[in-house]
């Protein structure tokens, strides 16, 4: 920090000359050095806040700085036990959102949506590999790769606040009958059958009210009933980016592996 120097070329001219139109000296030197003084107190006020200011964002940056390399050895520590980075399927992929948040700790084998452009768009981003463009009814089982985790953000416009609430339906449903939330089911009939150790789904908070509750219990009720343990949260991404756009998570465990406790 850059100290003011407040010296003899003090700039409040007004000053000085009302001081000295009285005629009294000792009067014109008060009233200065109270002036430097007002002065000074009102710019270490300001400095304090300045201050303030960047120690918050540096405070910001290291926590985030710490957070991620905490984050990043603990991944790195898992995957040196692993021998290999984590894998991972990406059902509707759109853009590769899922796979820009996982980052390089996980490696995407296999991903779908059955928009041209989106797909168009993911490759653009991701190269065009690992996408496969068609609906998610009719991918063949023994065409996905093994991997760690399958993610699916399936589409919300029947469960959103924002729409008619139509549900994702039932298991039983033919897939032609489907709403738009209800291709779960296809994902869902796949994920199952290939049984990965972690299964993701992502939605919007609506998920969790939709038809009184009645399409979050068709979900957690086939992820019960083929295998899954699995706890939600709802993440708002205004904690990082000037945006509100709560979203809820629902993290599947096989309930025939092992969680390590925390360090
Ligand atoms: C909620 S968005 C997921 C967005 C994605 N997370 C991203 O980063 O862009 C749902 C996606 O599912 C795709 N989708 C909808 N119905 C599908 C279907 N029957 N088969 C495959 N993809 C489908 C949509 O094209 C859309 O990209």
């Amino acid at each position: 920090m850059r100290l003011l120097d407040i010296g003899a070329d003090f700039p409040f001219p007004a000053t000085k000359a009302s001081a000295r139109d009285c005629g009294n000296k000792s009067a014109a030197g008060i009233t200065t050095l109270l002036v430097k003084i007002a002065f000074l107190l009102a710019m270490f006020d300001n400095i304090s806040k300045f201050l303030v200011f960047l120690e918050t964002a540096d405070f910001h940056a290291m926590k985030k700085e710490r957070q991620q390399s905490k984050y990043d050895l603990a991944v790195h520590e898992e995957q040196a036990a692993y021998g290999r980075r984590f894998q991972f399927l990406e059902f509707f992929a759109g853009g590769g959102m899922a796979r820009a948040g996982l980052a390089r700790n996980w490696e995407s084998v296999w991903a779908n949506d059955f928009c041209e452009d989106k797909a168009l768009v993911y490759q653009c981003n991701w190269g065009v590999k690992e996408m496969r463009v068609g609906d998610v009814a009719n991918v063949q089982l023994d065409s996905l790769p093994d991997a760690d985790m399958a993610w699916g953000s399936f589409p919300c416009q029947d469960l959103s606040l924002a729409g008619d609430q139509s549900g994702i339906g039932s298991r039983l449903d033919d897939d032609k009958e489907r709403t738009r939330s209800g291709t779960f089911w296809p994902f869902w009939r796949l994920v199952s059958q290939k049984h990965p150790p972690l299964v993701v789904l992502e939605n919007v908070v609506g998920a969790l009210t939709s038809n009184d509750g009645a399409d979050l219990r068709a979900i957690t009720g086939a992820l019960c009933a083929d295998g899954y343990r699995f706890g939600a949260l709802v993440m708002d991404a205004q904690a990082w980016v000037p945006q509100s756009r709560p979203r809820l998570f629902i993290v599947c465990v096989k309930q025939t592996s092992t969680i390590m406790p925390n360090k």
